[in-house]
């Protein structure tokens, strides 16, 4: 099956989700030009709609407020016609959004090891308000591991740990035409 052919049989937006490192949006980006979909990011749908920046909205309006925000925002992207969507590291934690999401999405969970998500985290400028003046190996240790067995509940899993980028949107592409190719023969769903 070619990009062009698994694209063709993606009926629903494809969810990426992860930790803050993983790679949704520098991956999502690139799977959506292979697979000649729209790319949307909701941390930057987000922004737009609250016209300020996510560390903003935290500082002003505290985290429960974002999660409000993030839950409407994400709501109304899961009912654009099928494309790729990044979710923020705690989008699919909340209750409600996960529930949509099963509902309407196929989700992947994009698996990295602690280790290189604190490399890839400390190699960039620190906007994330859930690291700001924190440890950030405990800080990300910790959100793993209760994140985790969430994350796991996800439709499929890959790992994009190491290598490179068109490594990575490869293995992805490599997941989304197996699931395919089994959905055409056992006629499971995209989702499962
Ligand atoms: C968050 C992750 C961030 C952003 C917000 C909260 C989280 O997105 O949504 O800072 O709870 O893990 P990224 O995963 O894109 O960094």
């Amino acid at each position: 099956m070619t990009p062009a052919e698994l694209a063709a049989k993606i009926d629903k937006p494809i969810v990426l989700l992860g930790m803050m490192g993983a790679g949704k949006s520098a991956l999502g980006v690139r799977l959506a030009e292979a697979l000649g979909l729209h790319f949307a990011d909701a941390d930057a749908e987000i922004e737009k709609a609250a016209q300020m920046s996510i560390a903003e909205i935290f500082e002003k309006h505290g985290e429960a407020a974002f999660r409000d925000g993030e839950r409407r925002v994400i709501k109304r992207l899961l009912d654009a016609p099928p494309h790729i969507l990044a979710l923020g590291g705690g989008a699919f934690i909340d209750d409600e959004t996960r529930a949509l999401v099963r509902e309407k999405a196929v989700s992947v969970w994009l698996d990295v090891g602690l280790d290189e998500l604190v490399a890839r985290v400390e190699r960039k400028p620190n906007k994330r308000p859930l690291l700001i003046g924190q440890d950030v190996r405990a800080k990300l240790e910790a959100l793993l591991a209760t994140r985790g067995p969430i994350y796991a509940t996800a439709d499929l899993r890959v790992d994009v740990g190491g290598g490179s980028h068109e490594e990575a949107v490869a293995r992805l592409i490599e997941t989304l035409t197996a699931r395919a190719a089994a959905v055409i023969d056992k006629t499971e769903p995209l989702d499962k």
